[in-house]
């Protein structure tokens, strides 16, 4: 087998954070170097919480967990609790994490690995408002040249916003931060809703979870059971969309994924339209291409993945 890649899991957990987690936690095919949380759809003291819980969950007590940032660069925090629950991990009953959060902070975390080890071998994999790798730009902007990829999940064309009608939750909190991102130079692959409201939790895939009969997958059903009561009402749909572990999905499995190499830019200025994915799917402008912006995912084979590895844990 290659070589482990080398990844920093960037989230702000939230059950489709967890889900993801535990899906790169159980995939030999991935080396997590580090887990960075950050404030987002709830605020930082509960997503380092969360993020130790997920740890613990799969096991993985030796998971190198960082503290980052406690709000957007620019805006003030808008977190979610209507669609987590007030903890931002409603669903099943975790025990309190016993394992540490490490001293150094997540943006120094994040530009040391960076500057340390060899170009174009780590990617960041991110989950929830882009702050910490923001910052992590402006503090240490020749990172930008020795990321391997950034893959995300945030934005939407298609599909319109899911917290305005024009903006993603993720690019909507940290707009700057988004399109500082993006601007950045290093390779970019952007999950949005278009592809994560076509991977829907119905209950037969919930189910086949809760068959697997261990601690991680039963905590897993209990998870996308909570977390989709609010969007099934919201969108009508069998199940909700689930966003964060397509990231994760991409790493192992790409060719689940379609999309397009094209130009994404975010909107910062209009109060309207903050945080809106301006993707240029049609090829309408002239301004150049920064991201491979997917479209469709093959949603049976990424539950079929997601299922048979958290039943490895
Ligand atoms: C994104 O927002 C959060 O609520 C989810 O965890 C996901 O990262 C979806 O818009
Ligand atoms: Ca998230």
């Amino acid at each position: 087998m290659p070589a482990a890649r080398k990844i920093i899991i960037d989230t702000d957990p939230g059950q489709d954070d967890a889900l993801a987690i535990l899906l790169a936690l159980a995939s030999p095919e991935l080396d997590i170097l580090g887990i960075t949380v950050v404030a987002g759809n709830v605020p930082l003291r509960l997503t380092l919480l969360n993020a130790r819980k997920i740890c613990e969950l799969a096991g993985k007590p030796k998971t190198r967990v960082f503290s980052g940032a406690v709000r957007p660069m620019v805006r003030d925090l808008v977190t979610a609790e209507e669609v987590h629950g007030q903890t931002g991990l409603n669903g099943p009953v975790l025990p309190e994490p016993t394992m540490p959060v490490e001293a150094q902070h997540a943006v120094d975390f994040i530009v040391e690995t960076l500057m340390r080890e060899p170009p174009g071998t780590v990617t960041l994999c991110t989950l929830g408002p882009l702050t910490n790798i923001g910052l992590a730009l402006v503090k240490e902007p020749r990172i930008a040249e020795r990321i391997q990829e950034i893959v995300m999940m945030g934005g939407g064309l298609f599909e319109g916003g899911n917290v305005t009608p024009a903006a993603e939750f993720n690019i909507y909190v940290d707009p700057h931060a988004a399109g500082l991102v993006l601007k950045c130079g290093a390779p970019i692959v952007v999950m949005p809703l278009d592809v994560t409201h076509r991977a829907l939790t119905t209950a037969r895939r919930i189910a086949a979870l809760r068959d697997l009969g261990t601690a991680p997958a039963i905590a897993s059903a209990e998870m996308l059971e909570f977390f989709e009561r609010f969007d099934e009402g919201k969108y009508g749909t069998d199940g909700g969309p689930l966003h964060d572990p397509c990231v994760i999905a991409y790493l192992l499995r790409p060719q689940l994924f379609q999309g397009r190499y094209i130009n994404v830019e975010i909107e910062t200025t209009s109060e309207l339209t903050m945080g809106m994915t301006v993707a240029d799917w049609w090829g309408v402008s002239k301004r150049q291409k920064n991201a491979t912006y997917m479209r469709d995912i093959d949603a049976d084979g990424f539950f079929a993945l997601l299922t048979e590895r958290i039943g490895r844990l």
